[in-house]
């Protein structure tokens, strides 16, 4: 163990460990922009500089060693912090009043923090907007190049659609070749969204769209709600999560919203379906590759299109729920057109249409937890209601699987116990009434996912289920999810 002290505080920490984590062990916090912690190491803002006796190091790189006086707030420091945070605004399109991202950006956070005025250098920034694909669009006039959205895509992800080029002033973020977003390999599932901390990436659609479409009378809103979505649609609006369930109704039906389905009983429809296939694909004695995700599946088949036969075609089977659960409608004699409107902690879903999936319009949490906010309902003072019921009677049946083992399928097994957990692969397997296995996994992030189902088409796995998600821990940890600056 090495002893050194943090601003005077004792502190006792492993070796290895940096001069960052030591202060938050001694509970100090020191600054961060660019860090971002076990993926982002590139100690390229300098924001988290230290002094140590004497020296000045960046906390986020640099490991605690014996006997360290490590002072985190000096006046030098402060100063410095200053200069950076002047110098990274000259760079940066500083609309705060109208960007999405204002009251939960990093950036602005620090600047109130060290800033008290205009800096003395001259504002100049790079320009450009990529809104070429709805589940992430990029605003090159606020980006920082703090390296954030990189690592995660590369790094965790696994899908490397961005990369940091050029050098010095010139240095920016930019897809392969500068080509529209859409075009790259990105998949969509908006990770880097929640790292970066400016308003340089972003989900396309805004509050306004989402008012103005509650606001057409021709519709009949219709909003489906997942449970997942409680706990960060909480987090999002800063409210207690027993709250946010107990209220989200109501609050949607103010909002416009005529019914607030339990999307979980929805989702049990689709599942079934999933299901049915399934036992088909098992009987050809064949796998059945599943995702949320039509970005991920486009980049799998990409290399190996043959694979294209064994994934789950889930926007038909999206558009035919969706349709027979309109058709519904007709009968209760409702004149308008029933409108549906998705949450999800995903971007994945975004580019989603009626003509595609039946989904007139999906919605992120964030987006929605900033709907709320911004729309002056006091939670406080909502109706305590419940979900409305799903009315719907579909065709899929799967006489096979029981509707609890379909949903825990493919709700990546949260249901069923995992029997190994390699880290991104969680294997788990149910058994059928006539004895046989169903064996399932479910892996994370592009790279892995490509391996697994080459594994299956060299005939050299054994699941007979294989979820692939970009997203790490599950749609809870979505893209979509509100990101909170702390
Ligand atoms: S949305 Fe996902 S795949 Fe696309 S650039 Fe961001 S992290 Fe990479
Ligand atoms: S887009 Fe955001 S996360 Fe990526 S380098 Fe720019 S500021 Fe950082
Ligand atoms: S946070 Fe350490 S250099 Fe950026």
């Amino acid at each position: 163990m090495i002893n050194l002290t943090v601003d005077n505080i004792e502190v006792k920490v492993k070796e290895g460990t940096t001069i960052l984590e030591a202060a938050k062990k001694a509970k100090i916090e020191i600054p961060t922009l660019c860090y971002l912690k076990d993926l982002n190491r590139p100690a390229s803002c300098r924001m988290c500089m230290v002094d140590v006796g004497g020296k000045l190091l960046p906390a986020c790189v640099t490991h605690a060693s014996e006997g360290m006086e490590v002072k985190t707030h000096t006046k030098r420091l402060r100063n410095i912090r200053k200069t950076i945070l002047e110098l990274t605004l000259a760079n940066h399109n500083c609309e705060c009043t109208t960007c999405e991202k204002s009251g939960n950006c990093k950036l602005q956070t620090m600047a109130n923090k060290y800033l008290t005025g205009p800096g003395e250098f001259e504002v100049e920034f790079e320009k450009g907007i990529d809104n070429s694909f709805s589940a992430v669009t990029r605003d090159l006039s606020k980006c920082i190049k703090c390296n954030r959205c990189v690592s995660m895509c590369s790094d965790k992800v696994g899908a490397s659609a961005i990369s940091l080029i050029n050098r010095s002033e010139e240095t920016t973020v930019a897809t392969p070749f500068n080509i529209p977003i859409i075009h790259s390999d990105c998949i969509g599932c908006g990770q880097c969204i929640t790292v970066c901390p400016t308003g340089a990436l972003i989900e396309r659609g805004t509050t306004e769209e989402i008012y103005d479409l509650l606001g057409e009378d021709t519709y009949y809103n219709i909003c489906l709600l997942s449970h997942g979505t409680y706990e960060t649609l909480a987090e999002g609006v800063g409210v207690d999560n027993a709250l946010m369930k107990a209220k989200v109704v109501d609050v949607l039906n103010k909002l416009g919203f005529s019914e607030v389905i339990d999307y979980e009983e929805y989702l049990i429809k689709e599942m079934n379906a999933v299901a049915y296939l399934l036992k088909e694909n098992m009987l050809e004695g064949k796998p059945l590759i599943y995702s949320c995700s039509s970005g991920i599946r486009r980049e799998i088949e990409d290399v190996y299109p043959e694979a294209d036969d064994l994934f789950v075609n889930l926007s038909k089977i999206r558009k035919d729920i969706n349709t027979r659960f309109k058709e519904g409608y007709l009968d209760r004699n409702i004149d308008k057109d029933v409108h549906l409107t998705r949450v999800e902690n995903c971007t994945a879903f975004l580019p989603e249409t009626n003509e595609t999936s039946g989904i007139d319009i999906s919605i992120t949490t964030r987006q929605l937890a900033k709907l709320i906010k911004t729309s002056g309902i006091d939670l406080n003072k909502a109706d305590n209601k419940p979900l409305d019921n799903l009315d719907y009677t579909g065709v899929f049946n799967p006489y096979f699987l029981s509707v609890n083992t379909a949903y825990a399928i493919i709700r990546l097994g949260e249901k069923a116990s995992i029997k190994n957990d390699k880290g991104n692969i969680k294997e788990f397997s149910f058994d059928l009434s006539d004895g046989k296995e169903i064996k399932c996994a479910v892996v994370n992030g592009l790279k892995a996912s490509k391996e697994e189902v080459k594994k299956i088409l060299d005939g050299e796995s054994e699941y007979n289920f294989l979820c692939v998600i970009p997203c790490e821990g599950g749609c809870e940890f979505g893209g979509g999810r509100p990101v909170i600056t702390k």
